[in-house]
């Protein structure tokens, strides 16, 4: 029987992943398309949905995507994000234009709830629920045929259907959490309108991705950058259950881990741990601290650290002998925010942008590249992955050279090592870690005046972050109770030397970003 597919067209927003993984999560199997795909190879697939992306142009520019209108006349369901519902709008004939107001953020939107979209979902009285808007242009009038069905204070057709055609779009993100009930509208179009069953689940993700590494990597050896985080961790379990010792596992210690990790990541996969492969500790610290001494800008630290880290695997597979394959947890927030595809460049994310041209393995193969954190997570269990290892926090690969603001030295790395095992100790003694997505103390390259034991001092401030994130592509600042954050802070001060001042960064994302770098 042939799978059920939606798809989404991709026209060039921050989101697209996530769309697709939201209508995952509805058990309908569903794959990012370029809208550069023609027509004919998107009937091909015989998709039961589709659904246009945002973007960041406006559809009466001349050099916008746009797709051939046709695809509104093949009977298949049609679900407009965004930009792909200005795109519905414009192609149809309605008009789109600049809005008298751009909306950003949480937008209360008044919905009808005869619209398919919004059955079932929980309104107030008014009839209005939280979305999530970011939009400059809007539609101004619908298309004939079109009827509004949802609208804001500041934008007329927040959502618009056209029924008998089964289009629908919205101006809003269903797909991010911070739309109350997204889910649910996405939900709604893919059975209500798109007639899905749902005959997909993510558990079987595991088992075929096995399969097919097997396949694909024969008797190949395989090299696999193991940093001890959730991702790697799983992409080294997964190589290692597809081909076993054909696997080495290096784990490079930077000098820029967090206090004993180095340790524990050896005590779990190194030759008394709990799996089958070739396990290397690189301890690469002086090398590192080198190479970044007097280094300050953010981007810069990262290609360092990037290129240094396929510097020395280099090294250690031209140790091994030939090699065929290089393994990398790379998941797909890393890759949208490194600017892959049409995005824009928010970083260089470690494991993807920094990268140098010429690398010397046969090929790159990143097995979680379509996923997220909690996927990957989800993945973790379904392998038998300890508890403690899945749920662990995500850290990024530059590691504390991205948590250190300006220069890194070996100083700074105590300093923030120290900061960063207390809070974690409190945070994880007082159980204020549910609903975290992530947490740690970074060192801000501040100093300033204290005092203590009546002298002046002149130290550094560290700065606190803790946020509430599922998918890690939007968050926002965790409200901490007070009697762990002073405990934390008094705790700090009086055991690392060296920091006089903590600081809590309450900044969400956007317009921050997890990393201070
Ligand atoms: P940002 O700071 O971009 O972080 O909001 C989003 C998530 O990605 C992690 N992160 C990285 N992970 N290599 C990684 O493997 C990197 O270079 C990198 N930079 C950020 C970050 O910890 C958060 O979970």
């Amino acid at each position: 029987m042939e799978k059920e597919l939606v798809i989404v067209l991709d026209f060039g927003g921050q989101y697209n992943q996530l769309i697709a993984r939201r209508v995952r999560e509805c058990d309908v199997y569903c794959e990012v398309k370029p809208y550069t795909m023609s027509l004919d190879e998107l009937k091909s697939l015989n998709p039961k949905g589709i659904i246009f992306t945002g973007g960041p142009n406006s559809v009466y520019d001349d050099a916008s995507p746009k797709y051939d209108s046709a695809i509104y006349e093949l009977g298949i369901p049609i679900l407009g994000i965004c930009y792909g519902s200005q795109l519905m709008a414009y192609g149809l004939g309605g008009l789109v234009k600049t809005a008298p107001v751009s909306e950003y953020g949480h937008t209360e939107t008044i919905v009808d709830k005869s619209s398919v979209l919004f059955k079932g979902i929980n309104v107030s009285e008014n009839n209005s629920t939280v979305c999530w808007m970011s939009h400059t242009d809007y539609i101004a009038e619908v298309p004939k045929g079109f009827r509004p069905v949802a609208h804001t204070a500041n934008c007329p057709v927040a959502a618009m259907e056209c029924k008998e055609r089964k289009l629908y779009a919205v101006q809003f993100h269903p797909e991010v959490m911070h739309t109350r009930e997204g889910l649910k509208m996405l939900r709604n179009f893919v059975y209500d309108v798109c007639g899905c069953s749902g005959d997909w689940k993510m558990d079987s993700f595991a088992n075929a991705t096995i399969k097919q590494l097997r396949e694909k990597i024969g008797s190949g050896k395989v090299l696999c950058a193991l940093s001890g985080g959730v991702d790697s961790s799983v992409a080294a379990v997964l190589l290692s259950k597809a081909v076993g010792k054909q696997l080495t596992c290096v784990f490079v210690d930077h000098g820029l881990l967090r206090k004993n990790e180095g340790d524990e990541v050896e005590q779990v996969f190194g030759p008394n741990g709990n799996y089958e492969l070739n396990f290397i500790r690189v301890n690469a610290q002086e090398r590192y601290y080198k190479k970044l001494a007097g280094v300050t800008e953010p981007e810069k630290k990262r290609k360092i650290i990037g290129e240094e880290f396929i510097r020395v695997f280099e090294e250690e597979a031209k140790k091994i002998g030939s090699v065929d394959f290089l393994v990398q947890g790379t998941i797909y927030p890393d890759v949208i925010e490194s600017g892959l595809g049409d995005s824009a460049v928010i970083k260089s994310h470690h494991n993807v942008g920094g990268l140098p041209s010429v690398v010397d393995f046969k090929e790159i193969i990143e097995p979680l590249r379509m996923l997220f954190k909690d996927e990957v997570r989800k993945v973790g269990r379904e392998l038998g992955i300890p508890d403690y290892l899945v749920d662990r926090q995500p850290f990024p690969g530059p590691g504390l050279g991205i948590r250190i603001i300006g220069e890194v030295t070996p100083e700074k790395v105590r300093i923030v090592q120290e900061a960063d095992y207390i809070y974690r100790e409190e945070i994880a003694k007082a159980g204020a870690d549910k609903g975290l997505g992530q947490y740690y103390a970074a060192l801000t390259n501040m100093r300033s005046v204290g005092v203590m034991g009546d002298f002046r001092t002149y130290d550094y401030a560290v700065a606190l972050r803790a946020v509430c994130t599922s998918d890690f592509m939007t968050a926002e600042a965790a409200e901490l109770p007070w009697e762990v954050l002073s405990k934390v802070t008094n705790r700090i001060v009086n055991e690392v030397k060296g920091v006089n001042r903590v600081l809590y960064d309450c900044t969400g994302k956007p317009p921050a970003t997890i990393e201070f770098e």
